[in-house]
């Protein structure tokens, strides 16, 4: 029973008692399950207003720019761990032991090849698809090569999707670039590291020895923590909702990057990066700006605002110390980050933005680290997608582990009332 509750009174009808609940963390939650039993659904589209679900995974204050993993703030484990330790924080709810990571990683590493059939998937596809659009087909495709142990109702059966989903998804994403050009596909290689291996499987070929530039490992194994998970987002939600029919976890993930792929969503770092180059030039900024606040323009800045974080985005920070660095590290000096940076501070300092809480988010500078990297733009959110895939299954697992109901939301129906039917066309 919750301590607290709030009343909510309609004209005419006794007053409805309702809990008021209170996590560890954030602002009390008024329970409405009972309203629908009594007559009422509550209406919010969007969700703007609406916890789904009850989570330990991931903590987010956006008017402080705070976000934490398990507990551990995000800047900590950016700077102190590697995304595989992450991945286990994320999964398991601690940090590791040694043996429990090396345990961890062992079987991670091991996991990374995938059915050698799915070569012959992947030239079924155009070579000038987008690779989202390969990787979300080879992703659901994985349902049917490795349905020997997915009874999402057996504890076991779900540990081993994780681990297989975990696992390959650099290989996936790998495969998607490679094919994109045209090149022969590079297998895992298991004495890197995650992000290693991810760079190995990216640039190498079979013609000359790739070293991969600990640097840019560095900051490949960031940008990897950096986007591993944040809580109830747009694609996370979609990979709950498609699980809690009990769906296959390969094919919840694919709807995780379907969601994923939007402008509004993790495809905003590809945009990004589009827009820099649109800009071109310190000049051009005021011109953006101006775009970007006409309400008759559907033009926005992309990198710019955020649903939850209503201060920086505590992982832009970060990034943008990552961006410095890679680009000491490959001697470039790169016009689109001054751009960036120029249009940053005047964007900060102008009444618009300020008014309305609208800060850089992570794929402000995530665009630039990756186009000094090599990575074509339109791979941007593949990677994404392969960092995130934790945070994916880390909520398809919890959920499932705390007992699901299936999502079903109801509506505000607002189209005719009942009417007869009478063909037009029947002879
Ligand atoms: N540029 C210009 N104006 C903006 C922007 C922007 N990037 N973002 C929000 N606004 C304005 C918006 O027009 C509205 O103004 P008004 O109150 O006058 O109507 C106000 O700010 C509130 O915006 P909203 O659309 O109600 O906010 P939202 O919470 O629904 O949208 C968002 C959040 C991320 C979709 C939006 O800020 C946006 O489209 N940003 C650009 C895309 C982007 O960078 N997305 C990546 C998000 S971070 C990665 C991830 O987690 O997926």
């Amino acid at each position: 029973m919750a301590d607290k509750k709030a009343t909510l009174t309609l004209p005419g009808e006794a007053p409805i008692e309702l809990d008021v609940l209170k996590g560890t963390l954030g602002q009390e939650e008024i329970d409405v399950r009972s309203l629908g039993s009594q007559g009422y659904f509550t209406f919010d589209p969007g969700f703007t207003s609406t916890a789904s679900c009850e989570s330990k995974i991931t903590y987010i204050d956006g008017d402080e720019g705070i976000l934490l993993h398990r507990g551990f703030p995000i800047d900590q484990l950016a700077l102190h761990s590697n995304y595989l330790e992450v991945c286990y924080i994320l999964l398991n709810g601690e940090a590791p032991t040694k043996a429990q990571f090396e345990e961890f990683r062992t079987i991670v590493t091991r996991h990374t090849m995938i059915h050698e059939q799915i070569h012959h998937l992947f030239r079924g596809f155009r070579r000038d698809s987008h690779p989202m659009a390969v990787m979300c087909g080879v992703t659901g495709a994985l349902a049917a090569f490795y349905h020997d142990a997915m009874d999402v109702n057996i504890e076991r059966h779900r540990e081993i999707a994780a681990f297989r989903l975990l696992s390959k998804m650099p290989t996936v994403a790998a495969m998607c670039y490679k094919y994109s050009i045209g090149q022969p596909f590079v297998y895992p290689r298991n004495d890197l590291s995650y992000a290693g291996n991810f760079l190995n499987m990216m640039f190498s070929t079979p013609c000359e020895e790739y070293v991969v530039n600990p640097i840019l490992e560095r900051a490949m194994d960031r940008i990897l923590i950096l986007h591993a998970d944040h809580e109830q987002n747009a694609s996370t939600s979609t990979v709950r909702t498609a699980g809690s029919s009990g769906a296959n976890p390969f094919a919840c993930i694919a709807a995780g990057i379907a969601s994923l792929w939007g402008p509004a969503h993790g495809g905003a770092n590809e945009a990004c990066l589009r827009m820099l180059e649109e800009i071109s030039n310190v000049e051009h900024i005021p011109e953006f700006l101006k775009r970007a606040k006409d309400k008759n323009d559907s033009f926005r800045l992309m990198g710019f605002g955020h649903r939850v974080y209503k201060n920086y985005d505590p992982r832009a920070t970060v990034m943008r110390e990552t961006c410095h660095e890679v680009l000491n590290e490959l001697g470039m000096k790169d016009d689109l980050l001054e751009v960036a940076m120029e249009l940053e501070h005047i964007a900060l300092n102008d009444p618009y933005f300020i008014e309305r809480k609208l800060y850089p988010n992570v794929d402000f500078y995530s665009g630039i680290i990756l186009k000094a990297m090599g990575i074509p733009s339109s791979m941007f959110t593949v990677i994404f997608a392969m960092a995130r895939t934790v945070g994916w299954i880390a909520h398809w697992k919890e959920m499932h582990d705390d007992g699901v109901k299936i999502a079903r939301p109801r509506q505000l129906y607002t189209g005719y009332d009942k009417r007869d039917f009478k063909s037009e066309t029947a002879e």
